[in-house]
């Protein structure tokens, strides 16, 4: 499917099934930075599949590191198993032409951290939409500690002038893990110790990544310290399922009556599952099933989700970092079920994503004929009924499942224009909704 293709909604008759989802796209992200830093071999078991996994492990070839990609045979996913050599502290090599981060802030972020710290200059650029997106957050700090940088406008592409740098105390004006964990990539490699606050507390992958790697870490409820120049050994770790594409068969199931879907191997972090305490407001039957084992620090296990008595739901500010990517999902269980509404305040940053995703998700789902009224910071939407449509997914992954799952209960035909955005993250999703639609 091209990023441009259309794709066309089936009709579900019943719902029942199971389902595992591709591996975590910022576990998958995480693991390929740090194993590139280490010295040794990591080997990497449910790696994300999608484009913005690939695009930091073409960075990071271009940077020195080796990478082999195999494709393994788990159930329903087509992860990759992937080895990587590492360079050691410091050990990048400069590259020849500018780096591609293609659609993926993570990948472009994260790697500024690192390339801060390495003697030579770096230029990263992104596609239309990466370009579009802010990067003063990582250039304030990074800059602080010691680095050059050149944009247009704050904005991609980035030149990245790096060198010695030294540690710093920061709190970043925006709740983001991707800054956060910039900072912590860069103070690694910094004279004395990095320490960021943070406003309202983010996903912490980065923190759980680190610790696996052999870093050691002071972590205090609202403080990340990293003291500089530790090494980094290369590990083996099974990455979980994306619990970001999980809410989508989440909400397909929660908006479904009489559903009854499984959801195995997903990662459970607590950082990251707020949405599922809003699933259950939403009146979504949940049961979850931790694994007895973690991986890699990362704990991980089952989601059942049944269809019990729907109920309209608010997202407040405070929640809102813990759900950050999973609100159109949840805009979708307002969307496809009559009675039912939604209302999210305090989510500005949406605004900064992949795209405008409160203009683009208003847009799109008044195309299948939600009513939605838009907020600087968030919106109220309000569902079905819903006549059908053709909703423009606007080069943004989220919003073409967003739509794609809403569409399974719209009384007319469904068509996303730009489907195949859905291969950022989860290039298998309209096969694995057309397998559950026959089941
Ligand atoms: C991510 C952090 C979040 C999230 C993004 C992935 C990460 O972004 O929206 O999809 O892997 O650190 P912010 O840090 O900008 O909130």
């Amino acid at each position: 499917m091209s990023a441009t293709s259309i794709g066309v909604v089936p009709r579900l008759s019943r719902l029942a099934g199971t389902v595992r989802v591709p591996g975590d796209k910022s576990i998958s992200h995480r693991y390929a930075m740090l194993a590139a830093i280490a010295d040794g071999v990591s080997r990497l078991d449910g790696y994300a599949p999608g484009a913005d996994c690939a695009a930091t492990l073409a960075c990071l070839e271009r940077l020195g590191a080796r990478v082999e990609r195999a494709t393994t045979t788990a159930v329903g996913s087509a992860d990759r198993a992937v080895t990587i050599e590492g360079c050691g502290l410091r050990g990048f090599r400069a590259p020849a032409a500018p780096l591609d981060a293609a659609n993926s802030g993570t990948s472009m972020r994260l790697l500024a951290g690192l390339l801060a710290a390495h003697p030579f200059t770096t230029v990263i650029a992104g596609d239309e939409s990466l370009s579009r997106r802010p990067m003063r957050r990582i250039i304030d700090p990074l800059t602080r500690m010691g680095a050059g940088f050149d944009a247009i406008d704050d904005r991609p592409p980035l030149t990245i002038r790096g060198g010695d740098l030294r540690g710093i105390t920061f709190s970043p004006d925006v709740p983001s893990a991707q800054v956060k964990s910039a900072v912590l990539f860069a103070g690694l490699h910094a004279s004395g110790h990095t320490t960021v606050v943070e406003p309202t507390p983010t996903r912490d992958h980065t923190e759980r990544a680190l610790h696996a790697f052999g870093v050691r870490l002071n972590v205090t409820q609202r403080s990340i310290t990293v003291a500089g120049g530790q090494r980094l050994h290369g590990i083996d770790a099974v990455i979980p399922g994306d619990f970001s594409s999980a809410v989508f068969w989440l909400v397909l199931a929660a908006g479904t009556p009489d559903a009854d879907v499984l959801i195995t191997d997903v990662g459970l972090n607590p950082s990251r599952i707020g949405a599922l305490d809003v699933l259950r407001r939403a009146g979504a039957r949940i049961d979850v099933a931790h694994a007895a084992d973690e991986s890699a620090g990362e704990p991980f296990g089952s989601l059942r989700v049944r269809f019990d008595n729907p109920r309209p739901f608010e997202v407040v500010p405070s929640e809102v970092p813990s759900m950050i990517d999973e609100i159109p999902a949840l805009a979708a269980l307002a969307a496809m079920q009559p009675g039912v509404s939604m209302t999210v305040r305090g989510a500005s940053e949406l605004r900064v994503k992949e795209s405008d995703r409160i203009a683009r998700l208003a847009e799109g789902f008044r195309a299948l004929g939600a009513r939605v009224v838009e907020y600087p910071d968030g919106f109220t939407i309000e569902g079905g009924p819903l006549p059908g449509g053709n909703p423009d997914a606007a080069g943004d992954h989220r919003l073409a499942m967003a739509f794609a799952i809403a569409g399974t209960r719209a009384v007319g035909r469904v068509a996303i224009a730009g489907a195949g955005a859905v291969a950022v993250s989860y290039p298998g999703f309209f096969d694995e909704l057309e397998r559950l639609a026959r089941s």
